[in-house]
């Protein structure tokens, strides 16, 4: 059956550490939209490939585990979960094992085409901001409001590891508790980070890539709520609603 994309989801591209994630659980929550986390899904993969110690060159393997994924979000608290063959996965997906794998898991076509219809599916009711990589270009082609959010490498760095040291989920290595980053892990999360960053840009199929009708905005310049109040501003204008 093939759906019709409602075009009042709202979507938010861009790379690591632009602060993807808070702006659209604020914006959503302003919008009074639920927000989808879509790298939770990619993550999911990467997570179970590693319980099933599946080869990652492995393309078929790779997609039956992520037909094996599924997500649920909560309409009353907006809260995300992603499982793997039933299983809550949403506590381990942000592991370091977990963030080396997804990049190489998520550039597969087939495994792409597996989530992409995931996240169609999850939305089709319109009313969400889902954020990732592929949203505007891939998942929400007609929505009425996208957005690229992009900053520099270095702030982008500095944000994940304030987040890496707000959130236990978030950590420098698998064994560590929270303490003050050295300057080698620093430049590791950097290279990290960077490289993650190249391999989103260049695969073949769903690059991070701004749509062509996305607004581009530097968030390096602008706090959290300057961001979500221009990006609030657009969408109140593109999908006629009305303001707080
Ligand atoms: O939160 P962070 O920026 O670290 O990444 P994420 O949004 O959790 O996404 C993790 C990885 O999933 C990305 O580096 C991409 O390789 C992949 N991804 C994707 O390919 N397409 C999406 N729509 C979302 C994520």
């Amino acid at each position: 059956m093939i759906m019709e994309e409602k075009t009042n989801n709202v979507a938010i591209d861009g790379p690591a550490g632009t602060g993807k994630s808070t702006v659209s659980k604020l914006l959503a929550k302003k919008l009074g939209f639920l927000m989808f986390d879509t790298g939770a899904t990619y993550r999911a993969v990467s997570y179970g490939c590693i319980e099933c110690k599946t080869d990652l060159t492995d393309e078929a393997a790779c997609t039956e585990i992520a037909r094996k994924v599924t997500v649920e979000i909560n309409k009353e608290s907006g809260e995300q979960r992603v499982f793997f063959d039933g299983k809550d996965c949403t506590p381990y997906i942000r592991s370091p094992e977990v963030t080396k794998a997804v990049s190489q898991v998520a550039t597969k076509p087939a495994v792409r085409s597996v989530m992409v219809n995931l996240q169609k599916a999850t939305t089709a009711c319109g009313g969400f901001v889902a954020e990732g990589r592929d949203i505007g270009t891939v998942v929400f082609p007609n929505a009425k409001c996208k957005f690229y959010l992009d900053a520099s490498l270095e702030i982008r760095t500095q944000r994940r590891l304030k987040q890496m040291q707000e959130d236990a989920t978030y950590q420098l290595s698998s064994s560590s508790t929270p303490k003050e980053p050295t300057e080698k892990e620093i430049a590791d999360l950097r290279e990290t980070i960077a490289l993650r960053d190249e391999a989103d840009k260049k695969r073949a199929v769903g690059p991070l890539v701004a749509a062509p009708d996305a607004i581009v905005i530097d968030t390096g310049s602008f706090t959290i709520d300057q961001t979500v109040e221009e990006l609030y501003k657009i969408c109140v204008t593109k999908l006629d609603i009305k303001s707080e």
